[in-house]
């Protein structure tokens, strides 16, 4: 029998169509002799599609065509319902559209690869591919993300970070802060986002207003980094989870401006069209540098599936910091799991693997008791004690 595996992908972010890209990849990847595929599409909105229509990305230029042409659907949020349910009952009353075994979330960005998604496949107990809810949220909050990485020894850049109300009402004091701990220049950010929106340099004091305005406009939460001017970037994919992991070849992404952008990253034909050089040309030591930090990264935020870790080489010292880590790469980041020879196939395969081994491992721990405090003697006296 073959195993169902709903494929989520799209969402409420600004990596969208990013998304769209990266499952229909993925989805042609997975063997049809052993799985068959539900892709379920996620709109701008926030509603789930289901249909064969989805698989062709051209059909995505008119999105109201496309939707029209699909069957929207959902899922309960009752633990052990996997299935997948039609908003309109067919003309015989049938609702269930497909029984899932499997999902793997092919979701990048906010709303979606902050754990908020996995947590909704958490509550229905559904197995899936990936970082859990508590993995997913620390990986996608760039703040929270250094506090954990700098508290466990891994280097990360000099940072401040502030609340958008700290900007609006305490201005003076954070620039301050910001030209004490840093210096210039820096790099601005809001700490949710990613596909390098709202990110800028600032040289100096007016630049810096002008990024942290601009950030403002996109995060409640900012973080403004220490600027690495002599910058390399080294991206490494790691792959499986906190008690087994291997580290990928590297690469390093190709950049036209002074921060990677978005351009940089995506335009020009699709993602693989991105300039970047895989294998990264490093010396041993420091390729060996960049592996071991990947994959810490990846086992001190408990990360699970496949991660892609960015790294940032200071030439000017030679020394290697974390950058950031996409538990959700682009592309799944099958393309340097293949030049260290794992197909994309067998990544797929893995992957559903993995989900299946952690929801064993989960079954075996004790999250629940089926005995009734009120049906035992006693009763429960003296009010609630919290
Ligand atoms: N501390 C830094 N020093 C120099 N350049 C940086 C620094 N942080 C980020 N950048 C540049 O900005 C780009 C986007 O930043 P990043 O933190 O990766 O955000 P995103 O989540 O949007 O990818 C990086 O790829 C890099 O080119
Ligand atoms: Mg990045």
């Amino acid at each position: 029998m073959k195993t169902i595996v709903g494929v989520f992908f799209g969402g409420r972010s600004t990596e969208h169509e990013i998304s769209v890209i990266s499952a229909n990849q993925a989805i042609a990847a997975f063997n049809p002799d052993k799985y068959e595929i539900v892709p379920i599409y996620i709109s701008k909105d926030g509603h789930w599609f289901t249909g064969r229509e989805l698989l062709t990305l051209s059909n995505y230029r008119k999105p109201e065509e496309l939707l029209k042409k699909c069957t929207e659907v959902y899922m309960r949020p009752v633990y052990g319902d996997f299935n997948l349910y039609a908003v309109k009952k067919s003309l015989f009353g049938k609702d269930v559209i497909a029984t899932l075994d499997v999902a793997v979330p092919v979701l990048h960005g906010t709303n979606v690869e902050d754990g908020r998604f996995e947590g909704v496949l958490e509550t229905i107990g559904l197995p899936y591919a990936g970082c859990n809810t508590l993995a997913s949220a620390n990986g996608m909050d760039k703040i929270t993300m250094k506090m954990i990485l700098r508290a466990d020894g891994i280097p990360v850049v000099d940072y401040v970070w502030m609340t958008d109300r700290d900007w609006t009402t305490r201005r003076d004091e954070m620039i301050a802060k910001v030209e004490k701990e840093l210096g210039y220049p820096v790099i601005v950010k809001p700490a949710n986002l990613g596909s390098s929106i709202g990110i800028g340099a600032a040289h100096d004091r007016d630049q810096l207003i002008e990024r942290l305005d601009d950030a403002a406009r996109f995060s409640r939460r900012l973080v403004v980094e220490h600027m690495v001017t002599a910058l390399r970037e080294i991206n490494c994919s790691v792959l499986g989870d906190v008690d087994e992991y291997e580290t990928s070849v590297l690469e390093e992404p190709i950049k036209a401006e002074e921060i990677l952008s978005y351009g940089d990253k995506y335009m020009g034909g699709g993602m693989h069209a991105a300039q970047k050089r895989i294998p990264a040309e490093l010396p041993d030591d420091q390729a060996a540098e960049c592996r071991h930090l990947a994959g810490e990264t990846f086992r001190v935020l408990s990360c699970h599936g496949v991660s892609r870790v960015d790294l940032i080489i200071d030439d000017a010292t030679g020394k290697v910091y974390v950058n950031e880590i996409n538990t959700i790469p682009g592309s799944l980041s099958y393309y340097l799991w293949e030049a260290a020879g794992l197909s994309f196939e067998n990544l797929m395969d893995k992957l559903v693997k993995l989900a299946l081994k952690r929801r064993r491992d989960e079954q075996g721990k004790t999250t629940s008791f089926s005995q009734n405090i009120f049906a035992m003697g006693g009763g429960v006296k003296g009010g609630i004690k919290k």
